[in-house]
């Protein structure tokens, strides 16, 4: 049975990517900052899936966490970067708080980094898979139309994420692992105050296990429902 660690999976498309993922018999690490909440997820997932406390804004909690793998889970050959903070999403470059802007940074960026260097040998190891969670706001293609939301905290603190994905894939060439990155589109969620015209978590989710699951080699890609994402 295929291992894989989904963060922030206590909620929204986090969660429904574990609920999918165990339906196709993955065991899966529920990753949670909150013990009580990732327990009731565990819980209401029954079955293959174990709880695993991950705060992203805590270097004991991450590192933790990576030795508690490389210990109990060797095996793990599945990385799902979904953690993830939107803060005020009204809020352009001048409205910004900084405190809003670091702390978007460190969960999205900094936590995801440094779990992601941790894991990394063990994924290499199993040949497997690092999958970010992306969005079309972090996309500067994108973003650069001038269409979506200025939410500067989100967006850019998603962009670094992007370029993160960059970094790792040089790091990961030539070997069997690959890492990629897939956005689920807009999806009504409490990150956006469940914005009315979203997708589903399950809708949202299933676009993800499908690119997790469909055993074709993505590595360094950026990719959405239908194809390609530009950077
Ligand atoms: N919703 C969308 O339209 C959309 C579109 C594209 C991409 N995405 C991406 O999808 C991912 C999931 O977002 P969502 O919409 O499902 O949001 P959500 O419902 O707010 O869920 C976010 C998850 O991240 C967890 N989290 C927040 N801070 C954390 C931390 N410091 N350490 C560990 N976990 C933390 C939350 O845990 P708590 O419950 O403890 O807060 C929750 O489990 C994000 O990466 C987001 O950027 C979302």
């Amino acid at each position: 049975m295929k291992k894989v660690l989904v963060t922030g999976a206590n909620k929204g498309i986090g969660f429904e990517i574990a609920k999918q993922l165990s339906e196709r018999d993955f065991h899966v690490l529920l990753g949670a900052r909150d013990i009580n909440r990732g327990k009731a997820a565990v819980d209401e997932l029954g079955g293959n899936v174990t709880f695993i406390q991950l705060d992203l804004e805590s270097d004991d909690s991450i590192q933790q966490a990576v030795e508690e793998i490389k210990r109990d889970h060797s095996n793990l050959s599945m990385l799902i970067n979904n953690a993830g903070i939107g803060g005020n999403m009204e809020h352009g470059p001048m409205e910004t708080d900084m405190r809003a802007l670091r702390e978007a940074f460190e969960v999205n960026f900094f936590g995801t980094f440094e779990l992601t260097r941790g894991l990394l040998p063990v994924i290499k190891e199993n040949e497997g898979i690092i999958l970010n969670v992306t969005m079309e706001m972090a996309s500067l293609a994108i973003l650069s139309q001038g269409v979506l939301p200025n939410s500067f905290s989100y967006n850019t603190s998603k962009t670094a994420n992007n370029a993160m994905l960059v970094g790792f894939a040089r790091e990961l060439k030539g070997t069997n692992a690959q890492i990629y990155a897939v956005t689920p589109g807009p999806t009504s969620t409490d990150l956006n105050d469940h914005y009315p015209l979203g997708k589903t978590t399950a809708e949202g989710a299933k676009i993800i296990v499908d690119y997790a699951t469909d055993g074709k080699w993505h590595h360094g890609q950026m990719l959405m429902k239908d194809g390609f994402m530009p950077w």
